[in-house]
C-alpha cells in the first residue's frame, strides 16, 4: 500500500525532468496525478507512462502562472479525478544572464513563471481546500540559486528566494486549516541544469546516480502525504539520498546606539563588530560555496 492511496495531486512541469519524476512517484505511491504542462507532447507521454503502469493521470495543457489555467488545473482534478489533496508547484524556467546584461524580458518571464506560477496555483488549492474545510499539501519548488545566491541567477534567485519566503508565509496563513506549504530546493541533471553546467552532472559509471532527477521524488511523496501533517513552512535541500533541513535567515549579531539615532558617519568605526562578532565576510561572497553537494565536485 503506497503513501498516496487514494489522493489526487497536481504537479505542473510534470512534462519532463524533477516534474516527471514526482508525477511518476506520486502514481506509484497510489495518487491520481493531473500532468500540468505548456508542452503537450512532453506532458502526454507522462500520462501514457502512468496509465501503462496501471495509474492514473490526466494532462492539462496550460501555463501555470496564467489564472485561468490555474484555476482549470485545479478543477480538472476535482472534476476528472474526484478530489484534490496535494499541489506540486514545480514547472520553471531560465533566462541566465549578469545583471548588466539582462533584458526586461528576461527578468519578467522567469518572475512570472515561477512566483505567479507559484501563486496562481496555491491560491486556487487553498481556497479549494478552505470552503471544502478540507486539509491539503503544497510543495513549492525553491533552488539554492536563490537562497544562497549563485551568480549570473538575479532574476532566477530572486524568484526562488521569493519562493521560499511564500512558503513560509502561506504556511502560517494556512496552518490552523491544516493545509501545510513546504519548499524543496532539489538538484539534479535535467533539461534545465544541462543548460546552466553542460555535461558536470555525469550519469553515475555504476552504482548509484546520485543526480538522477527521479531521486527528488520520494520526499515529495512523503510532503504530499498525510504522514507529514506536523511539517511546514521548512526549506528542504533534496538531491541524490540526501535531504537537507535549511534554517530560515536568523539574525546573528547587533549593534546597538544606547537609546538614540544613529549618525552615519558612526558606522565607519562600528559596522566592522558585526562582521567580527559572526566572521561573515563583508566582501560579496558565492554563496554556491556552503553547498554541502556540489554538482561540479561530484561529477
Ligand atoms: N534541475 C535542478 O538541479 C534544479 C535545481 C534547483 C531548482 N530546480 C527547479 O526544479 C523545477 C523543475 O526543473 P527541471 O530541472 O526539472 O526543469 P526542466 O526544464 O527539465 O522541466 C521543467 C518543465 O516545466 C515545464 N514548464 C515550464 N514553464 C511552464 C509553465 N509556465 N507552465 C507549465 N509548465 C511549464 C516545461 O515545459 C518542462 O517540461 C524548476 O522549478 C526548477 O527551477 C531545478
Amino acid at each position: 500500500m503506497g503513501l498516496l492511496e487514494g489522493k489526487v495531486a497536481i504537479v505542473t512541469g510534470a512534462g519532463r525532468g524533477i516534474g516527471r519524476g514526482e508525477a511518476i512517484e506520486l502514481a506509484a505511491q497510489g495518487a491520481g496525478v493531473v500532468i500540468g504542462e505548456v508542452d503537450t507532447d512532453a506532458g502526454q507521454a507522462v500520462v501514457d507512462e502512468i496509465t501503462a503502469a496501471g495509474g492514473a493521470a490526466v494532462l492539462y495543457v496550460g501555463d501555470c502562472s496564467e489564472i485561468d489555467a490555474a484555476e482549470g488545473i485545479v478543477r480538472t482534478a476535482i472534476d476528472e479525478l474526484g478530489r484534490l489533496d496535494a499541489l506540486v508547484n514545480n514547472a520553471g524556467i531560465l533566462r541566465d544572464r549578469t545583471l548588466a546584461k539582462m533584458t526586461p524580458d528576461e527578468w519578467d518571464a522567469v518572475i512570472k513563471v515561477h512566483l505567479r506560477g507559484h501563486y496562481a496555483p496555491t491560491h486556487a488549492a487553498i481556497n479549494h481546500w478552505r470552503e471544502e474545510g478540507k486539509p491539503g499539501r503544497v510543495v513549492c519548488t525553491a533552488s539554492t540559486s536563490g537562497i544562497l545566491g549563485n551568480f549570473g541567477q538575479s532574476n532566477y534567485g530572486a524568484a526562488k528566494a521569493g519562493i521560499a519566503a511564500f512558503a513560509q508565509i502561506v504556511a502560517q496563513e494556512s496552518w490552523k486549516h491544516g493545509i501545510t506549504v513546504n519548499a524543496i530546493c532539489p538538484a539534479a541533471r535535467t533539461r534545465m541544469t544541462q543548460s546552466a553546467y553542460g555535461d558536470r552532472l555525469e550519469v553515475a559509471a555504476e552504482g548509484f546516480d546520485f543526480w538522477h532527477p527521479d531521486n527528488v521524488a520520494p520526499f515529495v511523496a512523503f510532503l504530499c502525504s498525510d504522514a507529514s501533517a506536523h511539517i511546514s513552512g521548512k526549506v528542504f535541500g533534496v538531491q541524490g539520498d540526501a535531504v537537507e533541513l535549511y534554517r530560515p535567515f536568523t539574525s546573528a549579531a547587533a549593534i546597538e546606539n544606547g537609546g538614540q539615532a544613529w549618525d552615519p558617519a558612526d558606522f565607519v568605526d562600528k559596522v566592522g563588530a558585526l562582521f567580527a562578532e559572526t566572521g561573515i565576510d563583508p566582501a560579496a561572497e558565492n554563496g554556491m560555496a556552503r553547498l554541502r553537494y556540489t554538482m561540479t565536485e561530484r561529477g
